[in-house]
């Protein structure tokens, strides 16, 4: 059991559908706390630049194009374990085989419109609250 940091974006078919509240109550119930939190609109370098890890992949193009098509919300989110716990109550990555109760299996669209991105290690985590976040802007 250890503290911990993750980042979590809600996507535009989030923002779109005015549902970013229904999620962030999701978060809060599951025992994380939003310790920072802003909206913004990624350019498509940005997008790019945050989803490098995947730039070889089939889908890289329409999922930066998908990234960019609205408003994201960025969160860092802080608790026990919060990179497993955020993980679990997003579900799976597509909508179709996530459990029953998780917040892409409740409100995502489709395995690209799946409404929230999690970091998937605490390693990772650092390097993408540092992406968006200063350490001004996070209030624990
Ligand atoms: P996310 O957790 O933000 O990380 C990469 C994203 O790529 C993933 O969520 C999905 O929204 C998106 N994506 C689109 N198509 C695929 C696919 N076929 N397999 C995995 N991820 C995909």
């Amino acid at each position: 059991m250890t503290l911990q940091r993750t980042l979590s974006i809600l996507k535009p078919d989030a923002t779109r559908r005015n549902i970013t509240g229904k999620i962030n109550a999701k978060i809060e119930e599951a025992g994380l706390n939003i310790i920072a939190q802003k909206r913004l609109q990624l350019s498509l370098p940005q997008a790019q630049a945050f989803y490098a890890v995947h730039a070889e992949r089939s889908f890289f193009g329409e999922l930066c194009q998908f990234m960019i098509s609205g408003p994201v919300v960025v969160q860092v989110l802080e608790g026990t374990d919060a990179v497993t716990k955020y993980r679990d109550i997003m579900g799976a990555t597509n909508p179709a085989n996530a459990k029953e109760g998780s917040i892409r299996r409740e409100f995502a669209e489709s395995i690209e419109a799946n409404s929230v991105h999690g970091s998937d290690s605490a390693e990772n985590a650092a390097v993408e609250i540092s992406f968006f976040f200063s350490q001004l802007e996070i209030v624990a």
